[in-house]
């Protein structure tokens, strides 16, 4: 079973449950090498955890891309797992108010991804939002852009949390199916510790997928 299946399936189905608690297990070693040949080894900046880099890596593996973009890259350390999951998209790189290190080869931009002139057809691009612009915004642009695959990060469910933005974890979507990754088997390893707490206020992924007109 693919990762896409098992991801845009989740979470109530038992044997998906445990299909992905198979897959955790199968490919852990090869997620690990990855991490551990990480260039930034502290992430600053709102950087995701090792739990959602795992499924964003294994998620942007399994389509395989052919355009990676990331709004929002800091000091580039989601940027690798993308860099590294697609090694031979064309990957992008978007953010006005920090240059992201050399993680892998990519276009850096320092403005916003809308004022960029792609060109050619984005049907096969795969883009990463972690910029805390409103979400919905953004789905719209990746949708006028014809873009099938959009991910973001920050869905705070945390009922404390303060929104800088908004979320798409709160907001309805026409035109996209909506996937809000859960993280099961937290306990697993120790490299998914800082996901371990609460998981339930630990959402903080979701995937759209543009539905076929
Ligand atoms: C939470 S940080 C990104 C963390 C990064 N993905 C990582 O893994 O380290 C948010 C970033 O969004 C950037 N940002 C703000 N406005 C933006 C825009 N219009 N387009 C792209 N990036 C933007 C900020 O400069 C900041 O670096």
């Amino acid at each position: 079973m693919n990762l896409h299946k098992l991801i845009t399936e989740i979470p109530h189905d038992p044997e998906l449950i445990q299909a992905l608690d198979e897959f955790v297990e199968l490919n852990l070693p090869e997620f690990k090498q990855v991490l551990n040949d990480h260039p930034i080894k502290i992430p600053w900046g709102g950087a995701f955890s090792t739990t959602e880099a795992f499924w964003t890596y294994f998620l942007i593996k399994s389509l395989q891309p052919d355009i990676v973009i990331e709004s929002g890259s800091y000091e580039g350390y989601s940027l690798y797992y993308l860099l590294q999951a697609a090694p031979n998209a064309d990957a992008y790189s978007f953010d006005p108010y920090n240059t992201p290190k050399k993680v892998g080869y990519f276009q850096y931009h320092p403005y916003d991804w809308t004022e960029y002139d792609f060109d050619g057809p984005l049907i096969d691009a795969f883009v990463f939002f972690d910029d805390h612009i409103n979400q919905d915004e953004r789905l719209r642009q990746a949708k006028e852009r014809g873009i099938k695959h959009t991910l973001f990060h920050d869905n705070f469910l945390h009922p404390k949390a303060v929104h800088s933005h908004t979320s798409l974890r709160f907001c309805g979507i026409e035109g996209f199916a909506k996937f809000q990754f859960i993280f099961p088997r937290l306990n697993c390893d120790p490299i998914f510790e800082s996901t371990k707490e609460r998981p339930q206020y630990y959402a903080w992924l979701t995937y759209c997928e543009m539905l076929e007109e």
